[in-house]
């Protein structure tokens, strides 16, 4: 009846649709969920602050705010980022963002035309990759390997004409897959992104989630050209649901992107920016993120502990040392979609694995679970229920 815009119609398959409306079942174990462990938010520091704010500041929390964001925060968001080992370089400029999805959707609207393409680790987190698909962009995908994407493989796709218009990458403990893209191939993207003249869009949002090994400095850390955006978001440590990330790059982009987000949401919320600040500058935030990423290290070691005893070992899974997603694979001659949905039948929800492809008719063997959300009774549960339909599925090989 309505004449709705090709861009509004949506882009992924049916198949893959139906899997996901079933996902909220309430009598569903899910590992298909995205949110972060909600026993890690920290709820009486927001209760204190919000309170704060709302005694000493109720008029500035109330009005409206300049775009770029409120420079109490912008000012401490760039120091939180730069807390390791300085990121940012004197010609970049900092913006606060309502949630990092915005920071996709926004730099899909500045660089991208209808036709031009987007690389991205194949598979890739979907949000990111519709945004792209959004604005008429097309996404090729550069396979992923357990140290980051296949280099011959990028070095292709940038060398391609005409040339892409952005990379987009997710280099600590990546959605879908867990993994993290070593220093060594950190800096040969860089190197190919400076060769072939490609800007990378660097999407951080689980980097404070290790659990394990050593911190690894982000691609943006090595740009002195002004080709790389910085995005990181508050959703993992703080919560999602205040929506708020920021983008870190060169001034001109920043400026560009500011324009966009005039137009879309004016600012983001005052409130949730100005609890953020609190937070960041009068709580101990490195105790918190000591803390929490306890309990991401809990979870994933649980279920991996289930996984190794429960699945047929035909099944082969990623070993995330943090984040809050594993990567399954399925021995060929299993039908994955199968697999997924009759799990699901069996009440246990996973994602398939075709949702995080760049090719939207690819097939693949491997589907995402998620460890942050489900208790650990769910994950012992879900795990022994999934664990045996491997078996079962195996069993016919
Ligand atoms: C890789 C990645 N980027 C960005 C986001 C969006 O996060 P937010 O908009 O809450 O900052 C997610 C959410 O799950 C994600 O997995």
């Amino acid at each position: 009846m309505y004449e709705f815009s090709q861009k509004a119609l949506g882009t992924r398959p049916s198949a893959i649709r139906e899997i996901i409306k079933n996902m909220n079942d309430p009598s569903m174990i899910s590992f298909a969920g995205g949110n972060p462990a909600v026993e890690c938010f920290p709820i009486e520091e927001i209760k204190k602050y919000s309170a704060k704010i709302l005694e000493e500041q109720p008029v500035r929390m109330l009005l409206y705010g300049t775009t770029e964001g409120v420079p109490s925060l912008r000012e401490s968001a760039l120091a939180f980022a730069n807390r390791y080992g300085r990121i940012s370089t004197a010609e970049d400029d900092i913006a606060i963002l309502t949630g990092s999805q915005q920071a996709m959707d926004f730099t899909a609207r500045v660089f991208c035309n209808e036709g031009d393409t987007v690389v991205a680790e194949d598979p890739s987190f979907v949000g990111a990759l519709n945004s792209f698909r959004a604005y008429g962009a097309k996404t090729v995908g550069v396979p992923m390997e357990d140290d980051g994407v296949d280099i011959a493989a990028l070095e292709k796709a940038f060398a391609a004409v005409p040339k892409p218009k952005l990379f987009y990458v997710i280099p600590n403990f990546q959605n879908p897959t867990g993994l993290v893209t070593s220093a060594a191939k950190r800096q040969v993207i860089y190197d190919l992104a400076v060769k072939y003249d490609v800007p990378v869009l660097e999407d951080n949002p689980y980097g404070e989630l290790r659990f394990e090994g050593e911190y690894i400095p982000p691609i943006k850390s090595l740009d002195q050209k002004g080709l790389v955006l910085y995005c990181g978001s508050f959703s993992k440590i703080l919560a999602p649901g205040m929506r708020l990330a920021y983008i870190i790059a060169n001034r001109e982009i920043v400026e560009k992107l500011v324009t966009v987000k005039q137009c879309s949401d004016t600012h983001t919320n005052s409130w949730s920016q100005m609890v953020c600040d609190e937070w960041l500058r009068h709580s101990d935030t490195e105790a918190h993120i000591r803390a929490i990423r306890r309990v991401y290290e809990r979870k994933c070691r649980l279920m991996l502990a289930e996984m190794d005893r429960e699945f047929d070992q035909r099944v082969r899974y990623t070993r995330p040392s943090g984040g809050m997603f594993l990567w399954a694979t399925l021995p060929k001659g299993v039908d994955m979609t199968a697999f997924v949905l009759e799990a699901q039948r069996r009440k246990v929800a996973v994602v398939p694995g075709s949702a995080f492809l760049c090719d939207e008719d690819g097939s693949t063997q491997c589907f995402r679970l998620n460890y942050s959300t489900p208790s650990d009774e769910d994950i012992v549960k879900g795990i022994g229920i999934l664990g045996g339909l491997t078996r079962e599925v195996c069993a016919g090989l």
